[in-house]
């Protein structure tokens, strides 16, 4: 078993945040408001959490923008979704870069208009060479898609003769999701009340920290995004071992370290 996993029971590290950013349209709805109104709304929580990881040096935050699922909504809906995503890649990129984020759009990107789809590799491109904050926005993303695209190139490999079954092991897999060049998601929030995964990310919630909230995400703000991460660090992180045994690595630790 691999012996390098973050062991501490309190300030674990947080390298990697995830988020589903829900309730934009109950936000809306709540101040009689069409649901687009909320989405605008949410786009500035989504600025304010970005700046938050950037003067945390988080590594990496993954953001659910639009699910595989979402093209089930009302077709204006979804238009204008598309041109509120238009709008950010346009507008937002410039400040993004001066922050030395790096932009990556995943996710099933074949199904989005040209348009989009030219303005996202334009995108992408201008933050390539960032080395700081890694923000991964999900665009027509699915945890089921994302493990099956991988098994798709997985396959295609071994028919070229580049990878044999036998070979492949979870680590193999990993290489060919979305976020495989990324620290394991450490935190993954959903607001909006809801307890469910809706098809975010799946493979990697295996050892992700989860935390609900009701909060709206046009209301969530950079102190609800502490409070998260505080209950994240006060968690005991045991990948599978018992607390007594973190407990006295870490009791060794501090003998070590006097
Ligand atoms: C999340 O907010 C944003 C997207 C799915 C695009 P919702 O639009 O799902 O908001 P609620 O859940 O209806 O309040
Ligand atoms: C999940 O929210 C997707 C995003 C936030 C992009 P939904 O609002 O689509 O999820 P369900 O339908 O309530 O499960
Ligand atoms: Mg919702």
């Amino acid at each position: 078993m691999p012996e390098d996993k973050p062991t501490g029971s309190q300030g674990n590290d947080l390298r990697h945040v995830c988020i589903i950013m829900d309730g934009n349209g109950r936000w809306a709805r709540k101040r009689f408001m069409p649901r687009f109104a909320g989405h605008k709304a949410g786009l500035s929580a989504v600025r304010k959490i970005v700046s938050s990881c950037v003067e945390q040096k988080i590594e990496a935050l993954t953001l659910f923008a639009f699910s595989s699922e979402n093209w089930r909504r009302p077709k204006q809906e979804v238009g204008l979704l598309m041109e509120l995503f238009a709008t950010a890649l346009t507008r937002e990129v410039k400040k993004l870069d001066e922050n030395n984020v790096q932009l990556r759009i995943i996710g099933d990107l074949s199904a989005f208009p040209e348009k989009i789809q030219t303005l996202i590799n334009k995108a992408i491109a201008q933050t390539a060479d960032n080395t700081g904050l890694v923000l991964n926005i999900a665009a027509n993303y699915g945890g089921r898609w994302d493990i099956t695209q991988a098994a798709k190139k997985m396959a295609y490999e071994v028919q070229q003769g580049r990878l044999s079954a036998e070979d492949i092991s979870e680590e193999t897999l990993e290489q060919y999701l979305s976020l495989k060049d990324l620290p394991e998601p450490d935190l993954f929030i959903r607001t909006g009340g809801e307890q469910r995964i809706s098809n975010f990310i799946l493979w990697q919630l295996a050892y992700c920290e989860l935390y609900f909230t009701d909060i709206l995400w046009p209301d969530f703000s950079r102190k609800e995004f502490q409070v998260a991460i505080d209950s994240f660090r006060s968690r005991q992180r045991r990948f599978g071992r018992t607390g007594e045994q973190l407990n006295n690595s870490i009791n060794k630790n501090e003998q070590e370290q006097k």
